[in-house]
């Protein structure tokens, strides 16, 4: 069956990806593709339907992104929004004004035709906008279906090419999902049919189609990206895929048993477990710049996967967890497979190794991936951890890692994630660790003063880790917490909390 497709083209609006977004929860594949896509390519594409979306220009600015206009023949029904509509307005020879004027905010829409697109709207309902020109006039064949106080002109349709000068995608206009759901069901004709289990079905098929008998090796980590992928090569190839654990002696207390347990135990997966530890402590010894550290991190990880996939041999593919927001950035292809120098991907594996990468979630948004991973049965603890960063608890140490610093930061982010769970936190927080540098404090042990580690607790709420602020954890909280820090971890005599935002702070303190 081939997958059924909205093409949301990309005019730079900030709502693009809700529109894609408002598109798959209503259980239709949707995908940004870019506003110079030829109508060649579109047709090949075989989209049900094409949404043009906002933009923050005016379509009177110089170099202003416009689309092929042949695409407006190719008798798919299209839906402009804001700048998209404006930019159909105008390809259809209507009359767009530079007012200098904004109409922007919670606005009353007043619907002229309700038979279509808004079919079961009855006279007013309330709309977002936010557009500076107007659509003036429009040739005889354009029907004007809605119009505002400020816009005479706020929806038109010609034929099956529809514009609104308003963005459906936003929650402030209230019927803006009915709208949608009109264009999107009955004037396209989609069926909903985009949902964690289908897409499970047919990456498992296009997996299969791709590898055919061929060796897989994948890189987990133990986040939820490479254990979906993981999880999802598994039941397409089985023993086909090897995965390759580098436990580099800077992960989470228990980290690399729960891996095993997880995925060799309970997935039966072909896991490599590589105890690189000596080598990256060895590595790090004497380097306290974090950059520095970082490298070297990265540096000894690509190292050691090389030797290891070596090892493994007659490999060819090399699996990632890239996900929809990396590709749309990089702007890479929709192919599931492309032939790549592997040190492109990864970094450095050997120049003589080709292999092809395959990136099987490369379509999914991170909440998708959680939906997805939910359903393939991999457990809470992964599928709800916390995020967790590349060169491990070398970025929660400041200063040199020495073993002593690891033992306190991974001994105390244990404690940080065991009470918070017990006191219902843990779902509600984006990430709480402890962190240690060089700085000691003075304490009192039994009747002695003696010098210790300060430990410093981090707690912050955030959106995608953009910006974040600390979590006003309750005060008997933060006294159970440290309490158990300095009682549990021998060498600890004072513990913090930190209190600062990102920014100016960042989330990890290297
Ligand atoms: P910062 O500290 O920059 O972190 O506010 C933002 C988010 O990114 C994570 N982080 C990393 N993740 N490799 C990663 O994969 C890294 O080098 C890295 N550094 C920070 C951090 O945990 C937080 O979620």
């Amino acid at each position: 069956m081939e997958k059924q497709l909205v093409a949301v083209m990309d005019f730079g609006g900030q709502y693009s990806h809700l529109i894609v977004r408002r598109c798959r929860n209503l259980e239709v594949y949707a995908e940004l593709i870019p506003h110079t896509t030829t109508p060649e390519a579109i047709r090949d594409m075989n989209p049900s339907a094409i949404i043009l979306s906002g933009g923050p220009s005016s379509v009177y600015a110089d170099n202003a992104p416009v689309c092929y206009p042949e695409i407006f023949d190719l008798g798919i029904p299209i839906l402009g929004i804001c700048y998209g509509a404006q930019l159909i307005a105008r390809t259809m020879g209507g009359d767009v004004k530079h007012t200098g004027m904004r109409e922007y905010g919670k606005t009353k829409l007043y619907v002229d035709d309700g038979s279509d697109l808004f079919d079961g709207i009855l006279g007013k309902t309330t709309v977002w906008m936010s557009h500076g020109d107007l659509i003036g006039s429009l040739p005889a064949d354009v029907d004007i279906i809605a119009h505002t106080a400020g816009s005479p002109v706020a929806a038109f349709r010609k034929k099956r090419i529809y514009g609104i000068q308003f963005h459906p995608e936003v929650v402030h206009t209230i019927d803006g999902e009915k709208m949608l759901k009109n264009f999107l069901f009955s004037i396209c004709g989609c069926d909903p049919d985009w949902s964690s289990e289908s897409f499970i079905n047919s990456a498992i098929d296009e997996i299969k189609a791709t590898v055919g008998r061929g060796r897989v090796i994948l890189g987990l980590s133990g986040g939820i990206d490479s254990a979906t992928v993981a999880v999802l090569l598994h039941r397409a190839i089985g023993d086909e895929l090897t995965c390759i654990y580098v436990d580099n002696g800077l992960m989470r207390k228990n980290e690399t048993e729960e891996i095993v347990c997880t995925f060799k135990d309970n997935f039966k997966i072909n896991l490599e477990v590589v105890n690189a530890e000596d080598r990256f402590l060895e590595r790090l010894r004497g380097i306290s710049d974090p950059e520095e550290k970082r490298k070297v991190i990265g540096d000894e990880f690509i190292r050691v996967f090389d030797e290891a996939a070596a090892r493994i041999g007659d490999v060819d593919f090399l699996a990632q967890g890239t996900i929809y927001p990396d590709r749309v950035e990089s702007a890479a292809t929709s192919d599931l497979a492309s032939r790549i120098k592997s040190h492109h991907n990864v970094g450095a594996l050997p120049e003589e190794m080709l292999l092809r990468l395959i990136e099987p979630i490369r379509d999914l948004y991170k909440d998708e991936v959680r939906s997805v991973a939910k359903k393939l049965e991999l457990p809470a603890s992964i599928v709800k951890r916390h995020p967790f960063p590349g060169p491990g608890l070398a970025a929660r140490i400041v200063g040199e890692v020495t073993p002593d610093k690891l033992r306190i930061c991974r001994d105390g982010g244990a404690i940080v994630e065991e009470e918070l769970k017990n006191w219902g936190l843990y779902d509600k927080t984006w990430q709480a660790f402890a962190m240690v540098g060089d700085d000691l404090a003075t304490g009192v042990l039994g009747d002695e003063r003696s010098l210790g580690h300060i430990v410093t607790i981090r707690a912050v709420e955030s959106v995608e880790a953009m910006t974040a602020d600390f979590v006003r954890l309750p005060y008997d909280l933060l006294e159970k917490i440290g309490s158990r820090i300095t009682n549990e971890i021998s060498g600890v005599t004072w513990v913090a909390y930190a209190i600062s935002s990102k920014p100016p702070s960042t989330i990890e303190p290297c």
